[in-house]
């Protein structure tokens, strides 16, 4: 593989929208448009990544961090190109960075039965949280 991961910008949009479409366990809302997207890189920078193949891109997470702990959302690799390490080295990417921002953990949201999904995170070293439980709210 000749894999170029480089820091996610806003003219990534389209490419990493395609992706994070047609990739099952990326759940996609209002909170995905392009100005939302855009404000989330600005306000975390250096953080979020995409993976290119030539000219395809084949890989994409988002990172951000509030201060206290980091969070990355939307993960994805192209199907063509899974179980070849690119999800491990994105998110050890993402991990780096938080680091180097002084960020000690790092948490993600994964969907309750996607068993591939919570294998994959498990296999690279992250530990499921039995004690937790995701609660919501609308601000408006
Ligand atoms: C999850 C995902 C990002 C993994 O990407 P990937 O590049 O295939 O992962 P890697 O090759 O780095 O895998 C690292 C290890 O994770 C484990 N793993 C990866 N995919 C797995 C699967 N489908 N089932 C079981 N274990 C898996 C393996 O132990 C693997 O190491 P190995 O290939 O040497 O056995 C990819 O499958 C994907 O895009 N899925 C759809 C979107 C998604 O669910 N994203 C996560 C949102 S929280």
């Amino acid at each position: 593989m000749s894999i170029v991961i480089r820091e996610m910008t806003i003219q990534d949009y389209d490419g990493v929208l395609a992706l994070w479409r047609t990739s099952e366990g990326v759940g996609l809302s209002d909170a995905d448009s392009e100005e939302s997207i855009a404000r989330y890189l600005d306000r975390n920078p250096g953080l979020s990544f995409v993976a290119r193949d030539g000219e395809h891109l084949v890989g994409a997470v988002l990172c951000g961090h509030d201060g206290r702990r980091g969070y990355i959302h939307h993960l994805a690799v192209s199907e063509s190109h899974r179980r070849q390490g690119l999800g491990r080295a994105l998110v050890e990417r993402c991990l780096s960075a938080l680091r180097r921002d002084g960020i000690g953990k790092c948490h993600i949201f994964v969907f309750a039965g996607s068993q591939d999904t919570s294998a994959f995170w498990k296999s690279i070293g992250w530990t499921q949280r039995l004690e937790l439980i995701v609660m919501s709210q609308y601000t408006r």
